[in-house]
């Protein structure tokens, strides 16, 4: 299983997403490949915005390693699924799509709603951390079998 998780700028979200999932695969040595990509080119190469990091760490999950890239049209064929944040990644992911199939390898992260964008408050980065938790313990129920 390979997963990808996208948000715009790969610093705050994406990289919780990745990192939180990546954690619990390694804890039940299920061998899934996790990775994260933002639709901007604006933080290409650099580490996880340090409130990602910081809310990571306070729960066991070492982020600090992980640099930011760019999705690229190629992930379509690497990944088996990948999950956006909000509704923009969503379309901004789905207008680079070439086929049906690509279209429906792309879905919300959170099937019923977003993950808002923790960058210009400070407050929100403990909320991202416990809705990414949450849906992580379920997607890998609704995906191990
Ligand atoms: P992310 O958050 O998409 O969760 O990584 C953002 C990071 C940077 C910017 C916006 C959102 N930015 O405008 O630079």
């Amino acid at each position: 299983m390979k997963i990808l998780m996208v948000c715009l700028g790969n610093i705050c979200r994406s990289p919780l997403a990745h990192g939180v999932l990546a954690h619990m695969v390694k804890e039940k040595e299920l061998g899934w490949e996790i990775d994260s990509a933002g639709t901007g080119n604006w933080h290409i190469g650099q580490c996880p915005d340090k409130r990602s990091v910081a809310v990571a760490k306070k729960y066991g999950v070492d982020i600090s390693q992980q640099r930011a890239r760019q999705f690229n049209e190629r992930d379509f064929a690497r990944y088996d699924h990948i999950l956006v944040m909000d509704r923009q990644n969503l379309r901004d992911v789905v207008a680079l799509a070439k086929t049906a199939e690509e279209k429906t390898k792309v879905k919300l992260f959170l099937e019923d709603g977003i993950v808002p964008d923790p960058y210009y408050d400070d407050n929100l980065f403990e909320t991202v951390y416990q809705l990414v938790a949450s849906r992580c313990e379920v997607l890998i129920e609704e995906l191990k079998d």
